[in-house]
């Protein structure tokens, strides 16, 4: 009954999505990995790129790294994208191109977890194993008036049995999209439009007025702050710019010399440190703050940018015109502060 009505729901208010239309276990793959990062409207000129830059898994593990993080670029959490690109090398090597057809075999895979495996086995294989998501978790508990927490094992456990005993066994993929669905349209986070709901007659949270309590999230992300300095060097019209290395954000993207503090200070004591050994340059400008919040830290970020007028110390540095520059992956924190100041 719960299954039925929510697949009718599905039927008649579905949006009209690319990666309904396949079956391609690689364009379901790639659709999920990026709707993971971001919701339907976002991820829309995504996964056409990406489709439209690499047609196929083969394209995908062909391409160079730098290329799929200047396409993820805005994203977030670029380990995503080269998990991306590890994966589809592993599905070209050791599966002659073609993804594993079973939940357990999909999960060895880099970078796909049991969300995205009951996903590709459910839409692209039929097999009746049921994702799991926040609009999962939201519908379940508020339909069943389930105060498990979600943050913790045992919700995670409790809400995964429950999923999986509901699932249409005949449709496990009109159902488990439909579902997602039901979650990010009709039974949202917030206001929900609950007299229109075809479940309202059996949701205990409407019943009981509940629906704002539902989901329980005992645990709250815990929000690290963090400022960066950044030095924009330019130097015979090119600018100095890294990759970035290290088991931090941003790997493999490219920003400027940066001096990071825990605490805002004062743009002189980030010139001492950052101009320590430079000796001869002007100041052409310095930024006001810019935030950028990803989804454990919120980043301010300044920019001082010189012009060195005798070189020495910046011979053995990396520097880009502004047509490299351009290509380059970069986060979205360097993009606005170059689109604003620099291009
Ligand atoms: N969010 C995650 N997966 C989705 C899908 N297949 N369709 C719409 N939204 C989604």
């Amino acid at each position: 009954m719960f299954s039925a009505t929510l697949v009718n729901w599905y039927q008649e208010n579905k949006r009209d999505l690319p990666w309904r239309k396949t079956i391609n276990p690689y364009k379901i793959w790639l659709s999920e990995i990026i709707l993971q990062q971001t919701r339907v409207i976002q991820g829309l000129p995504y996964y056409t790129s990406f489709i439209t830059n690499f047609p196929t898994v083969n394209a995908l593990a062909n391409a160079p790294e730098e290329k799929i993080l200047r396409l993820w670029q805005g994203l977030g959490y670029y380990s995503r994208a080269k998990n991306l690109h590890k994966c589809a090398k592993i599905v070209v090597d050791q599966f002659q191109e073609k993804f594993p057809t079973t939940y357990d075999s999909l999960l060895k895979l880099p970078g796909i977890g049991p969300y995205t495996a009951a996903a590709i086995a459910s839409f692209c294989y039929h097999q009746p194993i049921a994702v799991v998501d926040g609009n999962v978790y939201r519908v379940l508990s508020r339909i069943g008036g389930i105060t498990t927490d979600i943050s913790s094992p045992q919700g995670v456990r409790e809400f995964k049995a429950l999923a999986n005993v509901l699932i249409d066994h005949q449709n496990p993929d009109s159902y488990n999209q439909a579902i997602m669905e039901f979650g990010a349209l009709q039974c949202i986070p917030k206001k929900p439009s609950c007299p229109i709901c075809p479940l309202k007659n059996t949701c205990f949270a409407y019943l009981h007025q509940e629906q704002h309590t539902l989901p329980v999230k005992l645990k709250k992300t815990k929000i690290r702050n963090r400022f960066f300095y950044y030095l924009v060097i330019t130097i015979n019209n090119k600018i100095v710019m890294n990759a970035r290395k290290g088991k931090d954000i941003w790997q493999g993207l490219y920003d400027f010399p940066v001096y990071e503090s825990e605490k805002r200070v004062d743009i002189e004591k980030a010139l001492t440190v950052l101009l320590k050994d430079v000796n001869s340059y002007v100041i052409d400008n310095i930024s006001e703050e810019y935030k950028h919040i990803l989804s454990h830290q919120h980043i301010y970020g300044r920019f001082i940018k010189i012009n060195i007028t005798n070189n020495d110390l910046e011979l053995n540095r990396q520097s880009f015109s502004i047509e490299e520059i351009i290509e380059l992956p970069k986060p979205i924190l360097i993009n606005n502060y170059l689109n604003q100041y620099i291009f």
